[in-house]
């Protein structure tokens, strides 16, 4: 069905750290052929049978709504038995740790664990003790690799190629897995790669994302002539001992709204991968307007996900099987 016929040579998805520009686009092609043909994406015969037979669990343990069901419909699409463990109803209210967690999912023979987590680091620890494919539905402020497959996605169906892109990615860079996988991602494939926000939630080196990556002090110069901007939600959750404006002032300074966008591109889109706080990052006006594909990256999300758990589920019948540890 994704007529894969390139190598993909990982049993996880741990983030964009970890794969080649290779990779990347053999993703990217799977999940482009996938929403190119509504027949496999949206029809009502959804289940393929590629998955058949084989179990993914969603183990989220932070809160999430775009990756979780994105994820459910994903495996649903390709035939997989999907369960969804959120951390209220699961027996970590009880005290029951990560790995204790894990390794009785492996007992039930699962194939797939999809794993997001407050800690960084969570997925790759996990990826070693289970005989599971591990995906990385978001790690702390670490990664979040499939977020940034989709909107690279994107950004190759709207603008037709990545390399040569002027992207500018603003707001609470340093606490957010979004901005490191984009950034990531981005300057392996050529992109230039803006980043812009308050000095404290701007990472201290930015050039270690990528030689194409560069930070800026103002909006204005941040969004000049970019061809998109995804703007990022403040990662409250994450922002223990950081100080910061008001929510008014620090919309006025670098939230995005029409008189802003004016310096970007005529042909600029708009990006968030959600949820959005209206009135704070992004004006109402602007996350609802033309330039906007907030709901597009959505859609492209599920497309993402099946190839790539059709990929790793593909990689794990390769793999000899290991021991949990
Ligand atoms: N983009 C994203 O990760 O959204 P959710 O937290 O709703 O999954």
């Amino acid at each position: 069905m994704l007529s894969v016929s390139r190598m993909w040579a990982h049993r996880h998805l741990l983030g964009i750290e970890e794969l080649t520009v290779d990779d990347i686009r053999l993703v990217l092609d799977a999940a482009n052929s996938i929403l190119d043909r509504p027949e496999i994406s949206k029809s009502e015969d959804r289940k393929s049978g590629l998955l058949r037979g084989r179990t993914v669990i969603n183990l989220f343990l932070e809160p999430s709504t775009r990756t979780r069901t994105s994820f459910e419909l994903a495996g649903k699409r390709l035939g997989a038995d999907v369960v969804n463990i959120g951390a209220a109803t699961s027996s970590v209210t009880k005290g029951e740790t990560l790995l204790d967690t894990v390794r009785t999912l492996d007992a039930m023979d699962t194939h797939v664990i999809v794993l997001r987590h407050p800690g960084s680091g969570a997925a790759h620890f996990v990826a070693t003790r289970t005989r599971a494919s591990v995906v990385n539905a978001g790690d702390g402020a670490h990664e979040h690799p499939t977020q940034a497959l989709l909107d690279a996605l994107i950004l190759k169906r709207k603008k037709g190629c990545i390399e040569g892109l002027v992207v500018a990615i603003c707001g609470d860079v340093l606490h957010s897995r979004v901005a490191r996988s984009n950034a990531l991602l981005l300057g392996k494939m050529g992109a230039e790669v803006r980043l812009c926000g308050p000095r404290t939630m701007m990472p201290p080196s930015p050039a270690a994302l990528g030689t194409t990556v560069r930070s800026f002090e103002h909006m204005q110069d941040a969004v000049a002539g970019a061809d998109a901007i995804i703007m990022l939600r403040i990662q409250t959750e994450r922002l223990e001992g950081v100080s910061m404006a008001t929510t008014r002032e620090y919309s006025r300074v670098y939230g995005l709204g029409p008189r802003l966008l004016d310096f970007a591109k005529p042909d600029a889109i708009v990006m968030h991968p959600g949820p959005v706080q209206r009135g704070v990052e992004l004006d109402p006006s602007v996350a609802d307007g033309p330039r906007s594909v907030i709901l597009e990256q959505v859609a492209a999300g599920v497309a993402v996900r099946m190839a790539v758990l059709d990929l790793v589920t593909r990689a794990r019948k390769e793999t000899p099987s290991q021991a949990v540890s």
